[in-house]
């Protein structure tokens, strides 16, 4: 059993963290909201010519690592446009300067800033802001979820005949097929498929009951990191294939009840692979 001290001393860390979190992503929210140009373009591609980078992921990330670096400089940083520092307090953080690049470069709505705080491997603290929606969502371990100030609940399982099951989709063309194939056979099998564009509001449309599921091939620790710990917190399980954990392999999200019906289904679909 931890003893009082320690757990003090950890409910401490993780609300400095969220503190932390909370500031940076309405910070580069309100940054990537109010100063994106009217011509933003593409600055780089990444995996390949429709995996992009705009000038504002590039600023975003700088911002958020900077306002890290000023609040905690031993913290470690791993950022999707190249942040990755190893840091010596113990903490990393794990950041998407704007998780739905492709929705912000198009200037349709679904898209989030995301920020995780994590120690020894167990993700302490997450924060999802979308500016768009003028929604937060946030977790902290063993604190539960919430969507601005209110609780965060996923909705009641149903049947999977019955589920709204969010996913997406690659960059790469072969997977990108691969994952057609599986949702070709999915979707006859359940209520209905989104594809939002944002991994992170993905998860946290679990979290909020807006999804009933949602499951991905190909995510990254950036994507998932946050949303994770929200869906987590808003009552819902995630992993991977059985008996896994979530991972760039796969990641599914969804209430008890529902999830290991999806998970099996998924398997069985071979979701998990190229
Ligand atoms: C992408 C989004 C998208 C998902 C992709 C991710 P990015 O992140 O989360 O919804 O389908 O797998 O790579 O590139 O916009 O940060
Ligand atoms: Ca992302």
């Amino acid at each position: 059993m931890r003893s009082p001290v320690t757990a003090t001393a950890n409910d401490e860390l993780k609300a400095e963290l969220l503190e932390i979190a909370l500031d940076a992503a309405h910070r580069a929210g309100a940054f990537l909201r109010d100063g994106r140009p009217d011509d933003l373009g593409v600055a780089a591609t990444k995996s390949s010519a429709v995996d992009v980078v705009t000038e504002m992921d590039i600023a975003s990330e700088k911002l958020i690592t900077g306002l890290l670096a000023d609040a905690r400089p031993d913290d470690g940083v791993l950022g999707e446009e190249g942040a990755d520092i190893k840091g010596s307090s113990g903490v990393q953080w794990v950041i998407d300067p704007i998780d739905g690049t492709v929705n912000y470069l198009y200037s349709l709505p679904s898209w989030a800033v995301s920020i995780a705080a994590r120690k020894d491997g167990e993700t302490l603290v997450g924060v999802v802001h979308a500016p768009m929606r003028a929604e937060t969502y946030r977790a902290v371990l063993g604190g539960g979820a919430y969507v601005d100030d209110r609780p965060a609940r996923v909705r009641p399982a149903p049947d999977l005949g019955l589920a709204l099951v969010g996913t997406g989709f690659g960059y790469l063309a072969d997977r990108r097929t691969r994952q057609a194939e599986v949702v070709g056979q999915l979707i006859a099998q359940v209520r209905d498929i989104r594809r939002g564009g944002s991994a992170a509001i993905d998860l946290c449309d679990v979290a909020t009951g807006r999804l009933d599921a949602y499951y991905e091939r190909g995510l990254n620790p950036w994507d998932y990191a946050a949303g994770d710990l929200i869906a987590r917190e808003a009552g819902a399980l995630t992993g991977g294939r059985p008996g896994e954990p979530l991972s760039t392999d796969l990641t599914v999200a969804a209430p008890p009840g529902l999830f290991e019906a999806l998970q099996s289904r998924l398997d069985e679909l071979g979701a998990w692979h190229d």
